[in-house]
């Protein structure tokens, strides 16, 4: 499909999404929201899709919700329009869906980042939830998530300073989940993303989900949850595949039955 603020392609079994805004630093306008969660509900539509990437530029993840469109939105607007709540269909994906960032990954592009399963990061990469500076709070996830990826100390920090994070201490502090360098860092998130779409799908669907649900629940409701979606997965070809060809000592085929 033809957009205009983003690129798509597929690398075998991988969706790739490319912000594509660069004159903005991919600054978040309803277009791209529009268009991104298109190309993710196709992707996850796709039966030879596994897992999806969405990264930006060199310079730039995305450098937050677009500050010119939002500018002159009344309160009354916001309000009626739920603004910004388009966002949460993003989180519906059911596929995996991991962010690669370089550069600049502030606001809303942090909390897009926050929003995929999770992170690989360039060593150049920059987050940071600076909307205090502009008179704003964070308004897609950025209290809420950044905190309980970082704990409340950081998340505080980061929300009532502004200042930024460089790709160690994002590391460091759990948000990202590994770093490489930059010239590196598609052909990584690929990979990662490749291996995951070799496995099979409804386990590795379940896998996001049972995970999701440790945010939602508590331990022991998390558990049981677990264990029935573990038990679910006895009733699939692929369960008793991956546990053949392991015992017979060769490579599973998976056919996501
Ligand atoms: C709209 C943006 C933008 C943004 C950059 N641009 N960020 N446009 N919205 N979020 C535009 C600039 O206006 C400029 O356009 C061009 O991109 C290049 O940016 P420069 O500032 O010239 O680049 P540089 O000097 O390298 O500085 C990079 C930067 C800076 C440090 C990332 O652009 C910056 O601070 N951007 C804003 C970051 C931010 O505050 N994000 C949070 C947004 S609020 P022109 O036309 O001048 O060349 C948010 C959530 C809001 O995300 C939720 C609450 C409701």
């Amino acid at each position: 499909m033809d957009y205009e603020t983003i690129i798509t392609e597929t690398r075998g079994k991988v969706g790739l999404i490319t912000l594509n805004r660069p004159k903005a630093l991919n600054a978040l306008n309803s277009r791209i929201l529009a268009e991104l969660v298109s190309a993710v509900n196709g992707f996850c539509a796709d039966p030879g899709i596994g897992a999806v990437v969405v990264t930006g530029s060199d310079k730039a993840f995305a450098a937050g919700a677009d500050i010119k469109e939002m500018q002159a939105i009344s309160y009354a607007d916001a309000y009626s329009q739920d603004f910004f709540v388009g966002w949460e269909e993003f989180t519906r994906a059911r596929k995996p869906i991991i962010a690669a960032v370089a550069g600049y990954a502030l606001g809303g592009g942090c909390e897009l980042a926050m929003m995929c399963d999770f992170i690989i990061a360039a060593d150049t990469a920059k987050f940071g939830q600076p909307e205090i500076t502009l008179g704003v709070i964070p308004g897609m996830g950025g209290s809420q998530r950044l905190t309980r990826f970082v704990g409340k100390s950081k998340a505080m920090d980061m929300c009532l300073t502004g200042r930024m994070m460089d790709a160690a201490e994002a590391e460091r502090s759990g948000l990202v989940s590994r770093v490489v360098p930059a010239a590196e860092l598609v052909e990584e998130a690929v990979k990662a993303a490749a291996k995951i779409a070799d496995f099979s799908l409804p386990s590795v669907m379940m896998a996001k989900e049972a995970v999701n649900r440790a945010y939602e629940t508590t331990l022991a409701e998390g558990l049981r949850f677990e264990r029935r979606l573990f038990h679910s997965l006895f009733a699939l070809e692929d369960q008793k595949e991956g546990m053949a060809a392991f015992a017979e000592k060769r490579k599973p085929n998976f056919t996501n039955r």
